[in-house]
């Protein structure tokens, strides 16, 4: 195949076999983009596009209207939604993109075109933004929607075992109420850009081959590569291109005899331009520990030095284990494949389809526990096919960059625990608190937690929850309250096991109470009496309070244990209401969802 038309001439020093040798091996997407990413960063792609954009902002629609929901909890179906209405612009489409949390749910009858990127959140739930349009659509009160195309990006993570399914109720229902698909769902697991970008052309790409057919005779032609694509600036560290940043400083923050092991890390960002918000998280790239690495390859009779590919890239099998395939953790997807490729455990094959005992068998077991549970003779390449590949774990901010600039502070808990005859640690927490010293580096990128954000009036009161490590962002929106010298009154509620030795930055907060920057500070240590007592009871105590401050519009934060903590908050918010307004529980639940959507309600629960 040649690149040139007869009458093409190619400028100096390229001719037809170097252009062949660069492209050698790239399909038609991938030629059609770099066509656009080039043309896109030469002066004159630049003016062009710019006008071609200006020039389709002022044509008529030519195409059915398209609407883009997001129902996001942290931003990343937000990004990806806003990357695809601007995808589509460049297109010269109609595009309205909209947080679902603003949507009213009668306009879906209008809808033509809609498009949907949706995350998962809690055990399988929707993000509180999408909550409203999920029951409704869920109810029998849903209109029939036989005019509507749509398509679902379904955000997720496979390491839940109730993978995408938020999205997936929706792409079904909105099938069940007559809607046609433009483009099958796409379930995205941590890692989701590729699959996003793929999603989002493929689905443009039927809408604008949809337009092109209705516009037969029309005066505009198809759309051109150069019209459509244009490269958008990547963001600059991300899980595969990290960024090393040194360990400043490493205090462990628990007093000896403490049940709990938790560090409070610094690190430097110098060099780096990297910037975040109060709220943000740092993600963390880990590596697996020799000893798990070394119990893996014991269990699956395998040489470290055995070679295998992973994505077309050759490692050998120790090296892959250790930094780019996750052990400490099974997940759904990995024992499907492992119980295909040993199809010889009938037991394990009914663990794999039955949700309750894949719950139980997973947790605290990993791969070691698996491989000899169930042995298989497996290659090098088997297992490393079957393995996931190893997430970053994400890590709550807790500085303000205004306060330590080019810095980053991390308040990390340290996930130690023995089962099935095996002492474990989490493969993050113990990277980071047994592995790196002062002077490492931690490969690290920031995750923009989109909605977990200090009201952006600087005279709003908040109230802050905090259990264990869920302090650490509170550190961050104190210290940068301070800093901008917001008038908003702040308030603390943390919990621990016992205050002797578990009070995380407890000279911190005492010196913000003495400065009033803190106004009230309520503490429960838990195991410090007979009787259990958490943040909820402290809350309850002080209901009277909490009530009058939401009234006066404070800002609601909650942040820690999702299984202890975020429930445990919800109710017992709705009794200081309910008992302060005197109202009844379903007028509290409503109070509380009043909250939520006005996003003054937030979580930042794991
Ligand atoms: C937005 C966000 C912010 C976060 N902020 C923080 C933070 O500020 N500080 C912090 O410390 N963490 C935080 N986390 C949690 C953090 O990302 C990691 O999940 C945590 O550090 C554990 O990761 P790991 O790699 O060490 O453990 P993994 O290797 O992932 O192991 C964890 C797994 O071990 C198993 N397990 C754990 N304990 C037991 C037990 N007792 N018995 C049996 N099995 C068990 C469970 O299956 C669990 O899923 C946050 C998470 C999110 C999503
Ligand atoms: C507390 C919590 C619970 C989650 N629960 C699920 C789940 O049940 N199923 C799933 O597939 N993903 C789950 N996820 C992963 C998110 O869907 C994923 O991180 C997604 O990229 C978030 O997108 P968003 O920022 O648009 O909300 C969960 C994430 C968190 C932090």
């Amino acid at each position: 195949m040649s690149f040139l038309s007869h009458d093409q001439t190619l400028p100096l020093g390229l001719d037809d076999n170097t252009l062949q040798r660069l492209t050698t091996g790239l399909n038609d997407q991938q030629l059609i983009w770099l066509s656009g990413y080039f043309y896109g960063r030469t002066a004159a792609g630049r003016g062009e596009v710019q006008s071609a954009l200006q020039a389709q902002a002022a044509q008529p629609a030519a195409a059915a209207r398209l609407t883009i929901l997001y129902g996001s909890q942290t931003g990343n179906s937000k990004k990806v939604a806003q990357q695809t209405a601007e995808k589509a612009k460049q297109r010269g489409v109609q595009v309205t993109v909209q947080d679902v949390n603003d949507y009213a749910t009668r306009s879906l009858k209008t809808e033509q075109q809609l498009l949907l990127v949706v995350s998962t959140q809690g055990e399988g739930e929707p993000p509180v933004a999408a909550e409203e349009l999920h029951q409704f659509l869920l109810s029998n009160r849903a209109p029939k929607l036989p005019d509507l195309r749509y398509s679902v990006l379904a955000l997720g993570d496979k390491s839940y075992l109730q993978f995408c399914q938020t999205g997936r109720e929706f792409d079904e229902r909105l099938a069940e109420l007559g809607a046609q698909r433009l483009l099958e769902r796409v379930e995205c697991d941590v890692d989701y850009q590729e699959a996003a970008q793929t999603w989002a052309d493929r689905v443009l790409e039927v809408i604008a081959a949809e337009a092109n057919a209705g516009n037969a005779g029309s005066s505009h032609g198809p759309l051109t590569a150069t019209e459509t694509l244009v490269a958008s600036a990547q963001e600059a560290y991300s899980h595969h291109n990290p960024f090393e940043a040194t360990v400043l400083e490493k205090i462990q923050l628990n007093g000896r005899g403490s049940s709990k092991e938790t560090y409070h890390i610094e690190l430097s960002l110098a060099d780096s331009g990297l910037h975040y918000e109060p709220g943000d998280a740092l993600s963390v790239v880990p590596r697996n520990g020799e000893a798990l690495v070394a119990e893996v390859l014991q269990a699956a009779h395998l040489d470290g030095a055995a070679p295998i590919q992973l994505s077309g890239v050759e490692f050998e099998l120790g090296t892959a284990l250790t930094q780019k395939l996750e052990l400490s953790v099974l997940t759904r997807d990995v024992l499907e494949r492992y119980a295909a490729a040993a199809p010889q455990h009938k037991p394990l094959a009914d663990i794999v389809t039955d949700i309750p005992q894949l719950q139980q068998y997973v947790y605290g077991r990993d791969v070691a526990d698996l491989l000899r549970e169930f042995p298989a003779e497996l290659s090098a390449e088997q297992l490393a096919a079957v393995l996931r590949p190893l997430p970053a774990r994400a890590y709550s901010i807790a500085s303000s960059l205004l306060v330590h600039p080019e810095e980053v502070h991390l308040t990390v808990g340290a996930v130690r625990y023995a089962t099935h005859g095996r002492t474990k640690h989490g493969v993050c927490s113990s990277h980071l608190a047994d592995r790196l010293a002062i002077d490492h580096t931690a490969r690290v990128f920031v995750e923009r937690n989109e909605y977990f954000k200090l009201p952006q009036d600087a005279a709003t009161d908040i109230i802050m929850v905090g259990a264990g490590t869920g302090v650490a962002p509170f550190r961050a929106f104190v210290e940068e309250r301070v800093e901008l010298g917001a008038e908003g009154r702040n308030w603390l509620f943390f919990g621990n096991p016992n205050f002797t030795t578990d009070f995380l930055y407890q000279t911190e907060w005492l010196q913000h109470l003495k400065r009033g920057t803190l106004r009230h500070l309520d503490v429960a240590f838990s195991r410090d009496q007979a009787q259990k007592i958490y943040v909820q009871h402290r809350l309850l105590e002080k209901s009277r309070d909490v009530y009058g401050w939401l009234e006066n519009g404070a800002h609601f934060y909650v942040c820690g244990d999702k299984a202890r903590l975020g429930s445990a908050i919800q109710e017992a918010l709705k009794q200081v209401v309910q008992q302060e307004a005197g109202c009844s529980a379903e007028d509290a639940a409503d109070y509380l969802r009043a909250l939520k959507k006005q996003r003054r309600y937030l979580e930042d629960v794991y």
